[in-house]
């Protein structure tokens, strides 16, 4: 038994925040932000639109994407590091607008790497024949936890959510393989202080805007190259297969000077990369779905190719897959 994607797709906000935006009120440039990181826009969500509700709608394109009839989902689960609140998880939150009554839902927090441990766990699920429908989904309301104020993060994330439908199939495709790592050790390079039970919400931790995301950019960078390039190789040479087979890298959209030394180190031509981060920013868990959904719309993946994912993100987090499309 192997597990596919039978359907992915994607929503993001209508807001489109330009760099333009941030020139406008900041210390910063258009020229900066897109020599330091390629990126020119990124969405915001709207008042009250909340990861759920992002989520929510990424769900149903991908069910409705996939073929598969709502009722047949068997579990559901969110890579968020944005949830609504810390519980209800947004993934059980997600189940009740979809109305999956009764169906399991968890919430996976590994940062920007969400996405594909999720599509990793969910495949283990259908390959051991516990279930055949598995929701993954990967949402970020990350406008909400980040210093406006702080031009080295503010400039760098947005809002969105995808989500795919990992379902059982005989044929020899779907997701083959995978390789994930973590090491806790290097945790304060991207960490958000004040959300969770370690630091109470007093008036001088908002005044330090502890509850803000604070991150160390040069060091990730370099960190982040090393590993999705290594983990990367590591999982292909366990599969067998040489970078010359990849029709597509589809790496997580954090810098594109990250992406580009990444496809550099790999030896995967440029034009062989999906690339958005220019139009989304960094939309963590949810970058790598967006980035596949829009590939998919736009008829560049097909049938067969070749896809390897690959991502970064807090904890430290990082895996890469190989999925035959
Ligand atoms: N506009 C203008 N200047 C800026 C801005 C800005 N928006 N942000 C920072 N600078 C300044 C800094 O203050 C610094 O000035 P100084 O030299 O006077 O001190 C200068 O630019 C250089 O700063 P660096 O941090 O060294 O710049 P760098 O080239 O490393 O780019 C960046 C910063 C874009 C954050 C880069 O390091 C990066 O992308 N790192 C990886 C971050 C990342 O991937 N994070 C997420 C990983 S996991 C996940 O996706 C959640």
């Amino acid at each position: 038994m192997n597990a596919y994607v039978s359907g992915l797709s994607y929503y993001v906000p209508e807001e489109v925040l330009t760099n333009a935006y941030f020139e406008s009120y900041l210390d910063t440039s258009d020229e900066w932000i897109t020599q330091r990181t390629g990126i020119k826009e990124r969405r915001r969500s709207a008042e009250g639109e909340n990861t759920s509700d992002m989520g929510k709608i990424a769900a149903e394109r991908a069910i409705e994407a996939s073929g598969v009839s709502k009722e047949d989902i068997e579990l559901v689960i969110c890579a968020t590091a944005t949830p609504d609140m810390p519980f209800p998880s947004a993934a059980c939150l997600i189940g009740a607008k979809l109305g999956l009554k009764g169906v399991p839902a968890f919430d996976l927090a590994a940062g920007c790497t969400g996405f594909v441990y999720g599509l990793a766990v969910a495949s283990s699920f259908v390959r051991s024949g516990v279930y055949r429908n598995v929701l993954v989904i990967g949402a970020e309301r990350l406008t909400k936890i980040i210093d406006f104020e702080d031009r080295s993060t503010c400039v760098l994330f947005g809002d969105g959510a995808g989500a795919a439908v990992v379902s059982a199939t005989d044929e020899d495709r779907g997701i083959l393989g995978f390789k994930l790592h973590a090491d806790g050790s290097y945790g304060e390079l991207l960490y958000l202080p004040a959300r969770g039970t370690a630091i109470d919400l007093t008036p001088e931790v908002l005044e330090k805007k502890l509850h803000f995301t604070k991150m160390k950019g040069n060091e990730l960078f370099k960190i982040a190259v090393r590993e999705m390039a290594n983990v990367s190789l590591e999982l292909l040479e366990e599969l067998g297969i040489d970078r010359e087979q990849i029709d597509w890298l589809i790496p997580h959209q954090a810098n594109i000077r990250i992406i580009s030394t990444l496809a550099k180190r790999l030896g995967i031509p440029m034009d062989k990369v999906i690339v958005n981060i220019d139009r989304y920013g960094n939309t963590s868990a949810a970058s790598i779905p967006i980035a596949l959904g829009e590939a998919l719309e736009e008829g560049r993946v097909k049938r067969g190719d070749n896809l390897l994912l690959v991502a970064f993100g807090a904890g430290l987090t990082w895996g890469a897959m190989f999925i035959k499309w």
